[in-house]
């Protein structure tokens, strides 16, 4: 086990500039997510860490130690795989223990060391099975398995349960999350998923465009976003934003855009008046109320014990959770609250929050 340390990282092909200096410390024994769209870097940045790119400029340590120049089979690092790479010519035991044996372990300890992750991993019955003969969740633990058996002081994790269906997806996060919670390791997980980010990691590196655009914890990200992204990356459905200003004139501090004018119960702390700002409102924060604003349902969804709707409210896409099941058909008028204190404003020019 070991801390694992970015220091401003840079990595280039060629001429080409992909991660422009990003700086992590990953605490021994953290589960930390690298979540963020399509060619931000995520697997890029996992591969140095392995040792399977080089880094052009920063440094990297694992336990203290700089391992720039370190050959990956020296980094005692086990990497997981969204395609498993599992050998379908050996069994499922065999395909556990290949690496041991390549590292000239003797036969009777990789017994031993297979047999005791297959426990781990309820695969004990299924030693003897090829890959070919068996179900995508228990292809994913042998691929666990075959990282686990070397007990390495690092796991890395490349969105591995990205072939899976949703249902085994979920199992699989809990599984991986408890396995990685009792061994310890320190784990390093990609997923461009921001779902299975909020529910695995301790702690969670939004990444975009090759820069960290916030690290912190699940709820720190979802409750405190440092900007527009994070706040709409992070967060389902999507974060409402709507773009007005903050206003005194007149009867009180109203939030204005358009048509759309939103008493505020007070002066939001370090929004400038007058200025223009983004407002953000989850659609988990609108509650219904006879005494709120009039929204216009036009979709709606339905799923058993919540209502997702899509309205609009004076010219403004809205997208709404209700906390209830609700007869609510297209068209029909919706009168909702938002609840102020969840309120979060943005600068309109830097996307950066401002309260
Ligand atoms: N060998 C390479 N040569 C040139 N550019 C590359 C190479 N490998 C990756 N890139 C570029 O680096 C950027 C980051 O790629 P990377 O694979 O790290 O993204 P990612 O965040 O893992 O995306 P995804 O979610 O799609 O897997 C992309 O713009 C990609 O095109
Ligand atoms: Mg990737």
């Amino acid at each position: 086990m070991a801390s694992i340390g970015l220091d401003n990282i840079v990595k280039a092909y060629g001429s080409l500039e992909v991660i422009h200096g990003v700086s992590v410390d990953i605490e021994d024994g953290d589960f930390v997510v690298l979540v963020g769209p399509s060619g931000c870097g995520k697997s890029t940045l996992l591969r140095m860490i392995a040792g399977l790119e080089d880094i052009t400029a920063g440094t990297l340590s694992i336990g203290g130690t700089i391992v720039n120049n370190l050959p990956p089979k020296k980094r005692n690092i086990a990497m997981v795989f969204q395609n498993y790479a599992l050998y379908p010519h050996m069994t499922v035991g065999q395909n556990m223990g290949f690496s041991l044996k390549l590292g000239g372990v003797p036969k009777a300890e990789i017994g031993r060391k297979v047999q005791a992750a297959a426990e781990v991993l309820g695969l004990s019955a299924l030693l003897d099975r090829f890959p070919g003969q068996l179900s995508g969740g228990q292809r994913q633990r042998v691929a666990m398995g075959r990282a686990i058996v070397r007990d390495p002081q690092v796991f890395l994790f490349d969105e591995p349960l990205s072939n899976l269906d949703a249902k085994l997806r979920v199992v699989m996060r809990a599984e991986i999350k408890s396995l990685q919670a009792s061994l310890g390791t320190t784990t390093v997980y990609v997923t461009h998923d921001q779902v299975e980010a909020m529910t695995m990691a301790d702690k969670i590196v939004v990444m975009n465009e090759g820069r960290v655009e916030q690290i912190g914890s699940p709820l720190k990200l979802f409750n405190t976003p440092d900007n527009v992204f994070v706040a709409s990356f992070i967060g389902s459905p999507v974060m409402n934003f709507i773009p007005g200003i903050v206003t005194t004139a007149g009867t009180g501090p109203t939030f204005l855009s358009g048509d759309l004018r939103l008493p505020l119960p007070h002066l939001p702390h370090g929004v400038p008046k007058e200025t223009d700002v983004i407002l953000g409102i989850r659609p988990q924060y609108w509650r219904r109320d006879p005494t709120g604003f009039e929204a216009q349902a036009e979709v709606i969804e339905p799923t058993g014990s919540e209502t997702q709707l899509e309205l609009s409210m004076q010219g403004h896409r809205l997208t709404v959770v209700l906390h209830e099941q609700l007869e609510v058909r297209r068209g029909d008028k919706v009168p909702l609250l938002p609840d102020f204190d969840k309120m979060l404003f943005f600068d309109a020019a830097s996307h950066r929050r401002i309260a």
